[in-house]
């Protein structure tokens, strides 16, 4: 049986990955193809590609022929998918899982904000074994649980420490936009890898575990070589890991195939190549951002919408030169110790302490400016 898979976010890292992945697979059809604004590239796929729906968020101007924008388009790219890979960047995901949990369709889910700013919403779906994860570490661990029979204990989410783990403390604070870009071991969409280097995308993963396997005690080490991509500790004592070259075709392609038992072979690769493998703890100076999106995570309702909403906007104004590195956690900092923290209900919920918290922090950085 062929597979459609509709993917959202396909102009970004993640989704032309996936694409490349349907391509080559004859089992997976690629169904829709949706983007923000990047109307060039988005073309350039649909003539490569293929795919029945072309949608545009934001197209800018006039959009062409046969490519859809303005309302229902999320609904429209989803609708008639067996499968939704989710790649859209920001809580502006969140309302995507929601419509896939609401049509029931099988999401494959790289958009770790919809579980980070909305996971209460989607606990159901994600117990009903709806929800496949793609961000690296919970694919590992996923796989590692998958027909398991023995009880795990615990998990650890291994962190490369990002740009940020090889600068010197002393430089963090100032350090430039193209140094704290240049990942020492993933290549991925400028967002993610600003919030690697400030450890804020490994507390949004804290948050996202705490979603995806509920109950579990959750742990972080700093694995500098990024060839361990997490562990998970069974009540027996032992330890269950999926090591190799860091690669997100991998899990991309794990997820798009669930339950199948993987597409085929992607990467040729040896532990001669390895190296040393180190483990160690995290350092909390270099890392400050960690332990207040953490805390917010642990505290629960809408202070996790507002970390990452602040986040967003600190990282945009970080990237476009407005305010430092070391500003993004003041940002994030200041506008949670305004927030007002409700109960989420709805998804209305969210993204009311998601606008509220963007307008704070912009605040902020026009301040720090
Ligand atoms: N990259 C990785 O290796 C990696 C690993 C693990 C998890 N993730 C997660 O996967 C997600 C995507 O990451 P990425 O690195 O692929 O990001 P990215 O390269 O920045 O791409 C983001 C994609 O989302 C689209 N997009 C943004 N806002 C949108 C909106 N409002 N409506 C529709 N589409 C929108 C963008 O379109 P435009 O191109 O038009 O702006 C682009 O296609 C993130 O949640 C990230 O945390 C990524």
């Amino acid at each position: 049986m062929m597979r459609k898979v509709a993917v959202l976010g396909s102009t970004g890292s993640i989704g032309t990955q996936a694409l490349e992945i349907i391509h080559a697979n004859p089992e997976l059809e690629l169904h829709s193809i949706l983007c923000n604004s990047n109307l060039d590239l988005l073309l350039k796929q649909r003539e490569q590609y293929s795919p029945s729906v072309t949608a545009i968020a934001q197209p800018g101007g006039e959009c062409p022929d046969g490519v859809i924008t303005g309302q229902g388009i999320l609904y429209k790219a989803i609708e008639g998918a067996d499968m939704v890979l989710n790649a859209i960047v920001g809580s502006a995901g969140l309302q995507a899982s929601l419509i896939c949990r609401d049509m029931s369709i099988t999401l494959a889910l790289a958009n770790k904000e919809s579980l980070v700013v909305g996971g209460s919403l989607l606990s159901d779906y994600i117990s009903a074994g709806r929800v496949i994860p793609v961000d690296s570490e919970h694919s590992t661990i996923f796989r590692c649980l998958h027909r398991e029979p023995r009880p795990a204990r615990s998990i650890t989410l291994t962190a490369s420490g990002g740009s940020a783990r090889d600068i010197p403390i002393e430089k963090l604070q100032t350090a430039g936009v193209d140094d704290i870009l240049n990942h020492p071991t993933w290549n991925m969409g400028a967002r993610i890898t600003v919030d690697s280097a400030t450890m804020v995308n490994k507390a949004f993963e804290v948050i996202e575990a705490r979603w995806l396997f509920d109950g579990l005690q959750i742990d972080v080490v700093l694995h500098p070589q990024s060839i361990v991509h997490s562990f998970v500790r069974l009540e027996d004592g032992s330890w269950k890991a999926l090591l190799g070259k860091p690669d997100m075709k991998i899990p991309i392609q794990y997820a798009l195939a669930y339950p199948g038992r993987g597409l085929e072979l992607i990467s040729d690769d040896s532990p001669l190549d390895w190296g040393t493998l180190e483990f160690t703890e995290l350092d909390r100076l270099r890392y400050p951002a960690f332990d207040i999106v953490a805390r917010a995570g642990k505290d629960g309702k809408t202070w996790p919408a507002a970390a990452n909403a602040a986040d967003e906007v600190a990282v945009a104004a970080f990237l476009a030169s407005r305010i430092s590195f070391g500003d993004i956690a003041t940002v994030i900092e200041e506008v949670l110790t305004g927030h007002e923290a409700l109960e989420i209900v709805d998804f209305q919920t969210v993204m009311e302490a998601d606008r509220d918290s963007r307008i704070q922090a912009e605040r902020i950085v026009i301040r720090l400016c």
